[in-house]
Protein backbone atom coordinates (compact mmCIF):
# COMPACT_ATOMS: atom_id res chain seq x y z
CA UNK A 1 0.00 0.00 0.00
CA UNK A 2 1.10 3.40 -0.66
CA UNK A 3 2.65 5.18 2.34
CA UNK A 4 2.68 8.78 0.86
CA UNK A 5 -1.04 9.97 0.95
CA UNK A 6 -2.78 11.15 4.28
CA UNK A 7 -5.94 8.79 2.29
CA UNK A 8 -8.15 7.24 5.16
CA UNK A 9 -9.20 4.96 2.39
CA UNK A 10 -10.38 1.60 3.85
CA UNK A 11 -9.69 -1.82 1.75
CA UNK A 12 -12.02 -4.15 1.89
CA UNK A 13 -10.01 -6.58 3.45
CA UNK A 14 -10.04 -4.78 6.97
CA UNK A 15 -13.96 -4.74 7.50
CA UNK A 16 -15.92 -7.20 8.97
CA UNK A 17 -18.25 -9.16 7.05
CA UNK A 18 -21.49 -7.15 7.89
CA UNK A 19 -19.06 -4.06 6.89
CA UNK A 20 -18.40 -5.58 3.24
CA UNK A 21 -22.26 -6.43 3.08
CA UNK A 22 -23.26 -3.56 3.48
CA UNK A 23 -20.54 -1.68 1.25
CA UNK A 24 -22.04 -3.54 -1.26
CA UNK A 25 -25.49 -3.88 -1.38
CA UNK A 26 -25.86 0.13 -0.54
CA UNK A 27 -23.73 0.47 -3.56
CA UNK A 28 -26.24 -1.76 -5.70
CA UNK A 29 -28.70 -0.38 -7.91
CA UNK A 30 -31.65 -0.79 -6.78
CA UNK A 31 -30.00 -1.07 -3.13
CA UNK A 32 -30.59 -4.29 -0.80
CA UNK A 33 -28.99 -5.42 2.72
CA UNK A 34 -29.33 -9.17 3.49
CA UNK A 35 -31.65 -10.06 5.97
CA UNK A 36 -29.15 -11.95 7.98
CA UNK A 37 -28.31 -9.03 9.70
CA UNK A 38 -31.84 -8.54 11.11
CA UNK A 39 -30.75 -10.50 13.80
CA UNK A 40 -28.29 -9.04 16.77
CA UNK A 41 -29.39 -8.78 19.91
CA UNK A 42 -32.14 -6.58 19.29
CA UNK A 43 -33.19 -7.99 16.49
CA UNK A 44 -33.69 -11.46 18.32
CA UNK A 45 -35.89 -9.88 20.85
CA UNK A 46 -38.16 -8.25 17.66
CA UNK A 47 -38.32 -11.82 15.97
CA UNK A 48 -39.39 -13.14 19.41
CA UNK A 49 -42.24 -10.68 19.47
CA UNK A 50 -42.86 -11.35 15.75
CA UNK A 51 -43.39 -14.91 16.30
CA UNK A 52 -46.30 -14.07 19.16
CA UNK A 53 -47.93 -12.06 16.99
CA UNK A 54 -51.38 -13.14 16.16
CA UNK A 55 -51.20 -12.18 12.46
CA UNK A 56 -47.99 -14.06 12.35
CA UNK A 57 -49.51 -17.34 11.26
CA UNK A 58 -46.67 -19.31 10.39
CA UNK A 59 -45.33 -19.94 14.06
CA UNK A 60 -48.69 -21.68 14.67
CA UNK A 61 -49.52 -23.37 11.89
CA UNK A 62 -45.95 -25.27 12.21
CA UNK A 63 -47.10 -25.85 15.99
CA UNK A 64 -50.36 -26.90 14.90
CA UNK A 65 -48.71 -29.31 12.46
CA UNK A 66 -46.43 -30.61 14.90
CA UNK A 67 -49.13 -31.24 17.89
CA UNK A 68 -51.93 -32.70 15.28
CA UNK A 69 -49.55 -34.96 13.29
CA UNK A 70 -46.44 -35.65 15.17
CA UNK A 71 -47.58 -39.25 15.31
CA UNK A 72 -48.02 -39.62 11.59
CA UNK A 73 -44.82 -37.76 11.32
CA UNK A 74 -43.13 -40.36 13.13
CA UNK A 75 -44.68 -43.15 11.38
CA UNK A 76 -43.06 -41.55 8.13
CA UNK A 77 -40.22 -41.41 9.06
CA UNK A 78 -40.37 -44.61 9.42
CA UNK A 79 -36.00 -45.17 10.49
CA UNK A 80 -35.68 -47.83 13.68
CA UNK A 81 -32.34 -45.40 14.62
CA UNK A 82 -31.25 -42.21 13.68
CA UNK A 83 -30.00 -38.69 14.34
CA UNK A 84 -32.10 -35.50 14.03
CA UNK A 85 -30.15 -33.07 13.09
CA UNK A 86 -32.18 -29.12 12.56
CA UNK A 87 -30.53 -26.66 10.69
CA UNK A 88 -30.80 -23.21 12.53
CA UNK A 89 -32.14 -24.77 15.97
CA UNK A 90 -33.27 -21.04 17.85
CA UNK A 91 -34.87 -21.47 20.62
CA UNK A 92 -36.29 -25.51 19.59
CA UNK A 93 -39.64 -24.00 20.74
CA UNK A 94 -41.49 -26.22 18.32
CA UNK A 95 -39.53 -28.79 17.78
CA UNK A 96 -39.52 -29.89 21.40
CA UNK A 97 -42.96 -30.92 20.56
CA UNK A 98 -41.92 -33.67 18.44
CA UNK A 99 -38.61 -34.34 20.53
CA UNK A 100 -41.34 -35.22 23.39
CA UNK A 101 -42.99 -37.28 21.07
CA UNK A 102 -40.45 -39.41 19.89
CA UNK A 103 -39.42 -39.68 23.30
CA UNK A 104 -42.25 -40.78 24.59
CA UNK A 105 -42.62 -43.73 22.03
CA UNK A 106 -39.14 -44.96 22.60
CA UNK A 107 -37.92 -43.85 19.70
CA UNK A 108 -33.53 -44.71 19.20
CA UNK A 109 -32.53 -41.07 18.37
CA UNK A 110 -30.13 -38.39 18.76
CA UNK A 111 -31.21 -34.82 18.77
CA UNK A 112 -28.12 -32.64 17.06
CA UNK A 113 -28.96 -28.82 16.87
CA UNK A 114 -26.84 -27.16 14.02
CA UNK A 115 -26.17 -23.35 14.73
CA UNK A 116 -23.52 -20.72 13.41
CA UNK A 117 -23.82 -19.20 17.10
CA UNK A 118 -22.39 -21.46 20.03
CA UNK A 119 -24.37 -18.91 22.26
CA UNK A 120 -27.74 -20.17 20.63
CA UNK A 121 -26.70 -23.88 21.10
CA UNK A 122 -25.71 -23.59 24.77
CA UNK A 123 -29.08 -22.23 25.82
CA UNK A 124 -31.20 -24.60 23.54
CA UNK A 125 -28.91 -26.96 24.79
CA UNK A 126 -29.27 -25.80 29.03
CA UNK A 127 -33.31 -25.28 28.22
CA UNK A 128 -33.63 -29.12 27.14
CA UNK A 129 -31.59 -30.56 29.49
CA UNK A 130 -34.04 -29.18 32.09
CA UNK A 131 -37.03 -29.99 30.24
CA UNK A 132 -36.29 -33.37 28.20
CA UNK A 133 -33.27 -34.74 31.00
CA UNK A 134 -33.10 -38.05 28.88
CA UNK A 135 -32.93 -36.53 25.87
CA UNK A 136 -29.26 -37.14 23.88
CA UNK A 137 -28.41 -33.82 22.38
CA UNK A 138 -25.36 -33.11 20.79
CA UNK A 139 -24.92 -29.38 19.78
CA UNK A 140 -22.87 -28.98 16.43
CA UNK A 141 -22.10 -25.41 15.81
CA UNK A 142 -20.91 -23.79 12.51
CA UNK A 143 -21.96 -23.45 8.75
CA UNK A 144 -24.55 -25.93 7.94
CA UNK A 145 -22.37 -27.08 5.11
CA UNK A 146 -19.62 -27.94 6.96
CA UNK A 147 -21.03 -29.42 9.86
CA UNK A 148 -23.15 -31.56 6.99
CA UNK A 149 -19.76 -32.62 5.19
CA UNK A 150 -17.91 -33.41 7.86
CA UNK A 151 -21.15 -35.26 9.91
CA UNK A 152 -21.17 -37.37 6.28
CA UNK A 153 -17.44 -38.22 6.76
CA UNK A 154 -17.35 -39.25 9.93
CA UNK A 155 -20.88 -41.02 10.99
CA UNK A 156 -23.15 -43.46 8.59
CA UNK A 157 -26.05 -43.28 11.09
CA UNK A 158 -29.07 -42.07 8.99
CA UNK A 159 -30.23 -38.98 9.35
CA UNK A 160 -33.08 -36.59 9.28
CA UNK A 161 -32.46 -33.13 8.58
CA UNK A 162 -35.02 -30.41 10.03
CA UNK A 163 -35.12 -27.02 8.15
CA UNK A 164 -38.18 -25.76 9.60
CA UNK A 165 -40.07 -22.22 10.01
CA UNK A 166 -40.32 -21.79 6.18
CA UNK A 167 -36.60 -20.50 6.15
CA UNK A 168 -35.92 -21.76 3.22
CA UNK A 169 -38.02 -18.81 2.19
CA UNK A 170 -35.35 -16.34 2.61
CA UNK A 171 -33.85 -17.73 -1.17
CA UNK A 172 -35.16 -16.45 -3.88
CA UNK A 173 -36.00 -19.52 -5.52
CA UNK A 174 -33.33 -20.90 -8.09
CA UNK A 175 -30.76 -20.27 -5.20
CA UNK A 176 -33.36 -22.48 -2.91
CA UNK A 177 -32.82 -25.24 -5.11
CA UNK A 178 -29.10 -25.22 -5.49
CA UNK A 179 -29.09 -24.70 -1.77
CA UNK A 180 -31.40 -28.03 -1.76
CA UNK A 181 -28.89 -29.56 -4.32
CA UNK A 182 -25.74 -28.93 -2.11
CA UNK A 183 -27.62 -30.40 0.93
CA UNK A 184 -28.82 -33.30 -0.67
CA UNK A 185 -24.89 -34.13 -1.79
CA UNK A 186 -24.27 -33.89 1.72
CA UNK A 187 -27.03 -36.87 2.37
CA UNK A 188 -26.92 -40.42 2.32
CA UNK A 189 -29.64 -42.40 0.68
CA UNK A 190 -32.31 -43.04 2.17
CA UNK A 191 -31.88 -39.76 4.67
CA UNK A 192 -35.02 -37.94 4.69
CA UNK A 193 -35.69 -34.21 5.10
CA UNK A 194 -38.24 -32.44 7.05
CA UNK A 195 -38.37 -28.69 5.24
CA UNK A 196 -41.64 -26.21 6.20
CA UNK A 197 -42.80 -23.87 3.70
CA UNK A 198 -45.38 -21.14 3.70
CA UNK A 199 -48.50 -21.76 1.13
CA UNK A 200 -49.92 -19.17 -1.41
CA UNK A 201 -52.86 -17.62 0.26
CA UNK A 202 -55.12 -15.12 0.71
CA UNK A 203 -52.83 -11.91 -0.36
CA UNK A 204 -54.44 -10.05 2.91
CA UNK A 205 -53.81 -12.76 5.14
CA UNK A 206 -49.77 -12.35 3.95
CA UNK A 207 -49.52 -8.92 3.96
CA UNK A 208 -51.22 -8.79 8.01
CA UNK A 209 -48.07 -10.93 8.66
CA UNK A 210 -45.67 -8.99 7.29
CA UNK A 211 -47.18 -5.40 7.85
CA UNK A 212 -48.76 -5.71 11.52
CA UNK A 213 -50.71 -2.86 13.02
CA UNK A 214 -48.88 -2.71 15.98
CA UNK A 215 -45.93 -1.70 13.85
CA UNK A 216 -43.68 -5.02 15.23
CA UNK A 217 -42.50 -5.83 12.01
CA UNK A 218 -41.40 -2.36 11.06
CA UNK A 219 -39.49 -2.20 14.13
CA UNK A 220 -37.45 -5.70 13.31
CA UNK A 221 -36.70 -4.38 9.54
CA UNK A 222 -35.76 -0.15 10.66
CA UNK A 223 -33.72 -2.20 13.02
CA UNK A 224 -31.43 -3.19 10.49
CA UNK A 225 -30.23 0.68 9.88
CA UNK A 226 -29.80 1.10 13.97
CA UNK A 227 -27.86 -1.85 13.82
CA UNK A 228 -25.88 -0.12 10.89
CA UNK A 229 -25.58 3.19 13.49
CA UNK A 230 -24.57 0.73 16.88
CA UNK A 231 -22.20 -1.40 14.85
CA UNK A 232 -20.83 0.67 11.72
CA UNK A 233 -21.28 4.15 12.90
CA UNK A 234 -24.04 5.14 10.69
CA UNK A 235 -26.00 8.50 10.66
CA UNK A 236 -29.25 6.79 9.88
CA UNK A 237 -32.48 8.86 10.82
CA UNK A 238 -34.52 5.57 11.51
CA UNK A 239 -37.77 8.83 10.96
CA UNK A 240 -36.54 9.53 7.28
CA UNK A 241 -37.46 5.96 6.20
CA UNK A 242 -40.34 3.71 6.39
CA UNK A 243 -40.93 -0.41 5.69
CA UNK A 244 -43.26 -1.08 3.05
CA UNK A 245 -44.23 -4.67 1.97
CA UNK A 246 -45.50 -6.20 -1.08
CA UNK A 247 -46.57 -9.57 -1.97
CA UNK A 248 -46.56 -10.75 -5.66
CA UNK A 249 -49.37 -13.28 -5.81
CA UNK A 250 -48.08 -14.99 -9.19
CA UNK A 251 -44.57 -15.07 -8.70
CA UNK A 252 -45.40 -15.91 -4.68
CA UNK A 253 -42.63 -13.54 -3.78
CA UNK A 254 -43.06 -11.21 -0.40
CA UNK A 255 -40.56 -8.54 -0.39
CA UNK A 256 -39.71 -6.00 2.75
CA UNK A 257 -38.73 -2.65 1.76
CA UNK A 258 -36.82 0.15 3.72
CA UNK A 259 -38.02 3.60 2.28
CA UNK A 260 -36.30 6.98 1.98
CA UNK A 261 -39.04 9.48 3.22
CA UNK A 262 -36.62 12.47 1.62
CA UNK A 263 -33.67 12.76 -0.54
CA UNK A 264 -30.12 12.31 1.86
CA UNK A 265 -26.88 11.81 2.47
CA UNK A 266 -26.35 8.91 4.77
CA UNK A 267 -22.37 8.43 6.24
CA UNK A 268 -21.11 4.87 7.22
CA UNK A 269 -17.70 5.99 9.65
CA UNK A 270 -16.51 2.04 9.65
CA UNK A 271 -17.04 2.56 5.16
CA UNK A 272 -16.02 5.91 5.46
CA UNK A 273 -18.45 6.59 2.86
CA UNK A 274 -21.33 8.44 2.43
CA UNK A 275 -24.82 6.75 0.61
CA UNK A 276 -27.10 8.82 -1.40
CA UNK A 277 -30.54 8.31 -1.11
CA UNK A 278 -33.58 9.58 -3.84
CA UNK A 279 -36.86 10.64 -2.28
CA UNK A 280 -39.10 7.33 -1.85
CA UNK A 281 -35.91 4.78 -3.00
CA UNK A 282 -36.25 1.91 -1.60
CA UNK A 283 -33.59 -0.39 -0.05
CA UNK A 284 -35.09 -4.48 -0.25
CA UNK A 285 -34.10 -6.08 3.16
CA UNK A 286 -36.27 -9.27 2.69
CA UNK A 287 -37.76 -11.94 0.91
CA UNK A 288 -40.48 -14.41 2.50
CA UNK A 289 -40.57 -16.76 -0.86
CA UNK A 290 -44.81 -18.26 -0.56
CA UNK A 291 -44.99 -21.24 -2.57
CA UNK A 292 -47.76 -23.91 -4.08
CA UNK A 293 -47.79 -27.75 -3.44
CA UNK A 294 -46.60 -27.93 -6.99
CA UNK A 295 -43.92 -25.79 -6.83
CA UNK A 296 -42.43 -27.29 -3.61
CA UNK A 297 -42.89 -30.85 -5.81
CA UNK A 298 -41.16 -29.73 -8.61
CA UNK A 299 -38.43 -27.98 -6.09
CA UNK A 300 -37.62 -31.13 -4.61
CA UNK A 301 -37.40 -32.97 -7.87
CA UNK A 302 -34.97 -30.43 -9.11
CA UNK A 303 -32.65 -30.98 -5.93
CA UNK A 304 -32.65 -35.21 -6.33
CA UNK A 305 -35.46 -35.68 -3.35
CA UNK A 306 -38.59 -37.41 -3.75
CA UNK A 307 -40.98 -35.88 -1.68
CA UNK A 308 -43.03 -38.76 0.79
CA UNK A 309 -45.43 -36.87 2.30
CA UNK A 310 -46.83 -33.05 2.89
CA UNK A 311 -48.21 -32.52 6.36
CA UNK A 312 -50.53 -29.23 6.09
CA UNK A 313 -52.63 -27.65 8.78
CA UNK A 314 -56.02 -27.16 8.51
CA UNK A 315 -56.17 -24.02 6.73
CA UNK A 316 -53.66 -25.03 4.03
CA UNK A 317 -51.72 -21.92 5.02
CA UNK A 318 -48.44 -24.25 5.43
CA UNK A 319 -46.86 -26.84 4.89
CA UNK A 320 -44.01 -29.33 6.41
CA UNK A 321 -43.00 -31.85 3.58
CA UNK A 322 -41.13 -34.78 4.17
CA UNK A 323 -38.61 -35.69 1.63
CA UNK A 324 -36.14 -38.75 0.94
CA UNK A 325 -32.88 -38.56 -0.97
CA UNK A 326 -33.05 -41.65 -3.24
C1 LIG B 1 -37.65 -16.57 9.80
C2 LIG B 1 -37.27 -16.06 7.50
C3 LIG B 1 -39.09 -17.46 8.13
O1 LIG B 1 -39.61 -14.65 6.38
O2 LIG B 1 -41.33 -15.14 7.60
C4 LIG B 1 -40.72 -12.64 9.96
C5 LIG B 1 -38.59 -13.82 9.08
N1 LIG B 1 -39.42 -11.48 8.72
N2 LIG B 1 -41.25 -11.42 9.82
C6 LIG B 1 -40.13 -14.94 7.47
C7 LIG B 1 -39.56 -12.68 9.25
C8 LIG B 1 -40.46 -10.71 9.09
C9 LIG B 1 -39.25 -15.12 8.69
N3 LIG B 1 -38.30 -16.28 8.53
Amino acid sequence: MSSNTASTAITTAELSAFARDVLHGLSKTPKQLPSMYFYDERGDQLFQDIMHMPEYYLMNCELDIFEQQKAQILNAIGLEHFHLLELGAGDGYKTRVLLRHFMEQSVDFEYQPVDISPNVLLELEQRLREELPELKVHPLPGDYFKVLHEVKETDATPKVVLFLGANIGNYPQERAAAFLRHLQDELNPGDKLLIGFDLKKDPDVILNAYNDPAGITAAFNLNLLERMNRELGANFDVQDFRHWESYNPVTGATRSFLVSKKAQHVFIKALNQSFHFDAWEAINVELSQKYSLPEIESLAREAGFQVEQHFTDDQGYFVDSLWVKA
